[in-house]
């Protein structure tokens, strides 16, 4: 087989890559390990920001963002006592999405589908080979053939468990693991609040999420190594209710039946540069971060309308220049999301130091209370335009 762009990873990064090159005249493969129904199902992110559907809909993957995601201005910032709500649209004009990434991937499989796009799902034993010269990738296939795939680039959008971030030699990793995991459940209830609350309390952060009209994303801070099959649902919503402040103000957090739950670990990761020979990293290939902030997924989305660009422009026009400075144009942005997910959630989750506590406590305040201390949260969150 031989194409212009061997795709690795049917994630959101390698899908939209694949969909923006198909756009711009540019023919992909996409291999995957996982099957097509596990890929569309897996729950994962919940925001999308500004940017990303603003490059969705100018991706034709609009329509359904429009007709069923949940637009927000902003977000509930909380600590004991005191609720205040940041208006991102007041503060710079730009509001953020829940629409979740099942969702975005869905719409990715189906518009691939649309195009006849070659994805090859549930393969194993993926090697990349030669990337300095003339790059190719084999696999075994789903019925068990040895297969080679020859390919002028590779774009490794493989994740953090992937081989393409490996195949990277003398890269520089830049790492941070955190003391703490998040707790996440996904029940079948109203959600108790309009737009998202992030909580600091001295038992630890929570957050209130949700995924629609009927359905609640929440997350409790927990220790490291926390079996989610430990808690039982009564001790979750009681923990729930106490970090997130049922009865302050009045204001109830509405239990309801739990339908999963599953322990997320934390951690910073960045990986440098994100590029060697004729192979590109994307998305969580290339970095991770706590999800606090949520922006792995965007940081993906932005990561890719990068690369396809440079893609595009070094195929289609023989233009080598986006591809050359792909890797210190993506990293830009990666360092900005990287420090401002570390900044959430350093300021939010509590590690049991009473100065740590009030300097927290101090920074919420701060940020909650000034117009300028908001605008930054706000620019951030709703995230900086593509390109930044
Ligand atoms: P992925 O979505 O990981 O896609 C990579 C793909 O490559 C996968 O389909 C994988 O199966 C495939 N693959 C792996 N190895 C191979 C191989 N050898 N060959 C071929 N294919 C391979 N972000 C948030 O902002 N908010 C959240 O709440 C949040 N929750 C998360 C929960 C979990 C459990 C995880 C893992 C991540 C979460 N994230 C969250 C991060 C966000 O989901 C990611 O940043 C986003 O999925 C990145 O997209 P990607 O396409 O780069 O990587
Ligand atoms: C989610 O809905 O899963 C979600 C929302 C915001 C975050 C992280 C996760 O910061």
């Amino acid at each position: 087989m031989r194409t212009q762009v061997a795709i690795i990873g049917a994630g959101p990064a390698g899908l939209l890559l694949s969909h923006l090159l198909a756009q711009g005249g540019v023919e992909s493969v996409v291999l995957e390990t996982r099957s097509e129904e596990y890929v569309a199902a897996r729950i994962r992110a919940g925001i999308l920001e500004h940017s990303s559907v603003e490059l969705l809909e100018a991706a034709g993957l609009g329509a359904r963002i429009r007709a069923e995601g949940d637009e927000h201005r902003g977000i509930y910032l909380q600590w004991p006592g005191e609720r205040h709500h940041l208006d991102f649209v007041d503060l710079t004009g730009r509001s953020v999405w829940v629409y979740g990434q099942t969702e975005v991937q869905k719409d990715l499989i189906a518009a691939r589908r649309a195009d006849d796009q070659e994805i090859h799902y549930e393969v194993s034993d993926v090697a990349l080979h030669s990337l300095e010269d003339r790059p190719y990738v084999t696999f075994t296939d789903v019925s068990g053939n040895p297969r080679r795939l020859d390919a002028a680039v590779i774009a490794g959008c493989d994740g953090s468990f992937g081989p393409s971030r490996a195949a990277v030699p003398a890269a520089r990793v830049h790492e941070r693991i955190y003391p703490y995991s998040w707790f996440g459940i996904l029940a079948d209830v109203a959600p108790s609040t309009d737009e998202l609350i992030y909580a600091w309390h001295p038992n630890g952060f929570a957050l209130h999420s949700m995924r629609s009209e009927s359905v609640s994303r929440l997350y409790l801070q927990v220790p490291n190594g926390t079996d989610p099959q430990s808690w039982s649902d009564d001790r979750i919503w009681d923990e729930l209710s106490t970090r997130l402040g049922h009865g302050q103000n009045g204001w109830k957090l509405n239990p309801g039946p739990i339908t999963d739950k599953s322990v997320l670990p934390m951690r910073s990761y960045v990986q440098t540069p994100m590029r060697h020979g004729n192979l590109y990293l994307a998305g969580d290939a290339a970095h991770i971060v706590p999800p606090t902030g949520a922006k792995g997924l965007n940081l993906a989305i932005a990561d890719v309308a990068l690369l396809g660009r440079a893609l595009i422009a070094k195929f289609r026009d023989a233009d080598q220049r986006y591809a050359d400075a792909y890797s210190d144009d993506a990293q830009r942005r990666v360092w900005r999301c990287t420090h401002f997910s570390w900044w959430m959630t350093t300021m939010l989750h509590t590690s049991g130091d009473e100065f740590d506590a009030e300097l927290q406590l101090s920074q919420l305040r701060w940020v909650a209370g000034s117009r300028a201390g908001a605008t930054g949260l706000a620019e951030n969150y709703a995230g900086l335009p593509i390109g930044y």
